[in-house]
Parts: C-alpha cells; structure tokens; sequence
C-alpha cells in the first residue's frame, strides 16, 4: 500500500512527528510511504504551481493519506493551514476521494483534540474516510506502551485503508454564505472613555467583513484603528525553532512582535475580525497566532475585552469556537460576543454589531473576566506540570513567570490543606463521625461557603458603596 504524508511541521524531517512515521515505516515495510513537507516547503507549493502539482502527484498515487504534525495553538501550524486552503481553492477533491485519513499529531497534550478534529472534519471534506488520530506527547515515543500502541493504529490504519468500509461522516458539510451584508447608514459614535480599541482583520475589499469592520469602527470612532494583518509585518510562519524560549526573543527581526505588543497588545478592546476560509480563519490569521507564541505560555491579556466579527459558516464551525473561547480565556480576557455574516437580514447584523459595541465597552469599564472553567483550568494545569518538569531549563521566561505570579499551585505544596486532609481522613475511619459525616453531608458541603456570605468583605464594601451612591 502506498501512504503519502503530508509533514505539517516547518521542520521537515527533524520533526519529533515525523519520528513517530518513520518508526511506522521501518515496521511496515511492505508499505511504501513517500512525505511531502508541506509546512517546511509551503512558500514553494505556494509560489510555484510545478511544486504544487508535485504534491498532488504524490496524493494521487497513495491509496491512503497521513497527516503527520505538531499542534500549534491548538490546530496545525498555519503553513499547513494554509496548504489546506490551497487544495479547496484547487478543487484538489478528485485526488482525495473516496481513500482513507488518518492523523498523528505531538503536543504537550493541550487542545491536541481540536487539531485532531480540524483535520478529520477538513478529511471528510475533501471526501475521504477516517481512519483515526493517534495523538501522542511529545515524548511518548520513548515508551513501549506507546510503540506498541502506535503499531497497532498503523495495523489498523492499512486494514481500514485497504477493506474501505462506508463509514459515517462525523462533521456534516459547511453551508456557504451566500448573502451580501450592508450597513444601514453610519452609526454615531459611542463614549468610550479612555478605552483604546484594536480591530485586527484579514477583510478584502468590499467583503461583508469590511463592512461589519467598518461599522463597528465608526461606533467605537476615533477610540478604534483598524489594523490589517498586512501590517504586522509578517515575513513568514512560525518556524517551531523554540529559540524564544530563553527570553521571549523570536528569531524573526521582522517587525511582528513590536508591532504586537504596540498595536495590539497595547489595547483595551481587541477585535479579531476573521474571515472563515474552511473550517477555521484563514491561514493569515493562524499564522499572527503561531508567530504570538515568542511571548511563551503565559496569559498576555489579562483584564482585556475581546469581541469577534467573522464572515463565513462560523455557526457550523464549533471546533473554530472552541479554539477561540479558550484561546481567549486563557489569554485572561473576556469573550464580548461574536457577529456573523450569515443572519438573512442586514438590518438584524446591524443590530447585533452595535450590541457587541456596546458589550465591549461595558465588560472593558467594569473589568469583568468571569471564571471560563475546564479549558483554562485544565489548560493550565498542563503548562504548569510541562514548564515545571521538563520544560523550565528552555522556556526560561515562562519559568520566572509562573515562579512569580504562584503558578506552580502544585496541591502537594499546600501544607496546611494536607495537614487537614490527613486528620479529617483519620477521624472519618472512625464509624461513629463517618455516620454523623455521611447524615450532614449537604450542609458540611455548604457550610464554609454560607459563612463567607455572612463575613464577606466584599459584600459590605458593595453595600457601603451603594448606600452611598443613593445619598
Ligand atoms: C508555535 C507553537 C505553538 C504550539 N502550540 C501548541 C499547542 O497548542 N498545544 C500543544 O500541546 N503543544 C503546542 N506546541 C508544541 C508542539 O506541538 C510540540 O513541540 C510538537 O511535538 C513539535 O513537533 P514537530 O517537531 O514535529 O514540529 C506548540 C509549539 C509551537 C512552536
């Protein structure tokens, strides 16, 4: 069986992905596997249609496809992002029909998921049958677990690719948007105080995303600029070299970062104003994520408001809004609202943007940035083990960060709370206090939380504040 793969990471063959193919191949050698480095050679596929027909070659004559890649912010690098886009804009379909997929990616395990999904709803789009994911950790390589279960997904992978079963589609197809969006008129301006709002937008020329940008810029008036992602100054990719590490310094003299930190990062208001370009924003904007990681793991946005303009099926896309709800959360700021283009009438988008206006504006007075749950929890957890047991001695900067602001919230650290641990499990082996414990359950479970109700300095404060408000 011949297996094309298609190598997302822009380090070609001294990719840690592509180690985990070639252990496929050397145990598969009846099989014939040929790699295209897409991520590494994407501006030569890109620029010269020879390369690209090349590629499409190699696709044409595998009976299975391989998509081997690391997950960058929680999808695949942009290059390969935008070799996606590339084969939609190609028509490509005819040489993916009807073969099977699979993918393996390696991480440090943080939303590989939704990388995962991507590439199996993008798989099925293309017209091919899923065979499944093998996402491993970066490392995981070096145990037998994983070479054992690695060759099993290979056994498993060539079974499906060569019986062809009629799977079911997981993701059923996008539905294009077709209506064109008008703003009626020119809203007037809003008050924003001393707020300074960014729109960051991939809109072309007289597309429905300049026109809700535009709208949207005149309410927050001369409190907003519109920066075009042109303007970052990208040279290119990021190129997953990880020489930022040491001190948030990126290889790329460029002009991106400064430009990050100074027109972007300098804002109160952040609005990222997406074009849908398959299942995600497009290449473009991947690409101004990817080149953001020299700023390491760390939340950049603490205390920020950010709203979402998006042209396209972005309803249909929830592996795109789960990327960015956490990405946000995790930046430390408050998700605002989103519009879309895909509402029938104008007017209702014209309404929903001045909404979103306005929620911004609120959520930046009032600094509201409510708890967003399992993502940024569980995200974080993932940092903090992967910085504080392998990583620190590179990503030095994410080290002396989490060191200073109590990250390394490790539960074994909280002597106290073990203390108690131990003595309320020792006198819960009594059976007397078990039965007592196990009959008050309910109320020792809400207890210390009524107490805080009645001493919460908080609440007095609030009230002190109101009364006086009223006087
Ligand atoms: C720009 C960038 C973004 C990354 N984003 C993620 C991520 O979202 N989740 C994760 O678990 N690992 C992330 N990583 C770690 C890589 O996925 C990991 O190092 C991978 O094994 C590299 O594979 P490669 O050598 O094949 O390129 C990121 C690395 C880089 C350079």
């Amino acid at each position: 069986m011949k297996i094309c793969v298609l190598n997302g990471s822009p380090k070609g063959m001294e990719s840690v992905t592509m180690q985990y193919v070639r252990f496929l191949e050397l145990a598969n050698p009846g099989h014939t596997f040929t790699t295209e480095n897409i991520g590494q050679r994407i501006a030569a596929i890109e620029a010269n249609e020879e390369e690209y027909k090349k590629v499409i070659a190699s696709i044409d004559a595998a009976d299975a496809i391989l998509f081997a890649t690391p997950v960058y912010f929680m999808l695949v690098p942009a290059q390969l992002k935008r070799f996606i886009e590339l084969l939609f804009s190609h028509n490509a379909r005819p040489s993916f029909f009807n073969k099977f997929a699979a993918s393996i990616t390696t991480s440090i395990h943080f939303f590989d998921h939704t990388a995962n999904e991507y590439l199996h709803a993008i798989a099925e789009d293309l017209g091919m049958h899923w065979a499944g994911s093998f996402m491993a950790g970066m490392n995981d390589l070096l145990g037998e677990d994983c070479q054992e279960q690695l060759l099993r997904f290979g056994e498993e992978f060539f079974w499906l690719a060569e019986k062809k079963p009629q799977l079911q589609r997981t993701y059923p197809p996008l539905r294009p948007v077709n209506r064109e969006y008008q703003s009626a008129g020119i809203p007037m301006p809003l008050d924003c105080g001393d707020k300074k709002i960014v729109i960051l937008t991939d809109a072309g020329p007289g597309t429905n995303l300049e026109r809700m940008t535009g709208r949207l810029a005149s309410l927050f008036g001369r409190s907003a600029s519109i920066v075009p992602l042109d303007d970052l100054k990208m040279k290119g990719g990021c190129l997953g070299c990880c020489a930022c590490a040491f001190d948030n310094t990126c290889v790329y003299t460029d002009g991106f970062c400064e430009e990050w930190e100074t027109s972007v990062l300098s804002a109160d208001i952040i609005i990222l104003a997406g074009t849908v370009k398959d299942r995600y924003f497009s290449a473009e904007f991947k690409q101004v994520f990817d080149r953001s990681f020299y700023r390491g793991h760390v939340p950049v946005m603490t205390g920020k408001t950010v709203g979402i303009l998006a042209q396209g099926p972005y309803s249909w896309c929830s592996t795109l809004r789960e990327v960015l709800h956490a990405e946000i959360a995790l930046q430390g700021a408050a998700l605002a609202g989103t519009v879309t283009d895909e509402e029938e009438i104008s007017f209702a988008t014209d309404g929903r943007i001045d909404a979103l206006a306005l929620r911004c504006l609120h959520l930046a007075k009032s600094g509201c940035v409510p708890p967003a749950g399992f993502p940024v929890i569980a995200g974080m957890k993932i940092f903090r083990d992967a910085i504080w047991s392998e990583m620190r001695p590179f990503f030095r900067a994410d080290h002396a960060y989490y060191r200073a602001h109590g990250l390394y919230d490790f539960p074994q650290n909280d002597y106290s709370r073990r203390i108690k641990t131990t003595l309320f499990g020792i006198l819960l082996a009594i059976p007397q206090v078990r039965t007592q414990v196990r009959k008050d359950m309910k109320q020792n479970i809400v207890r210390p939380l009524q107490e805080a109700l009645k001493t919460s300095r908080v609440l007095r404060r609030h009230a002190d504040q109101t009364r006086a408000g009223r006087e």
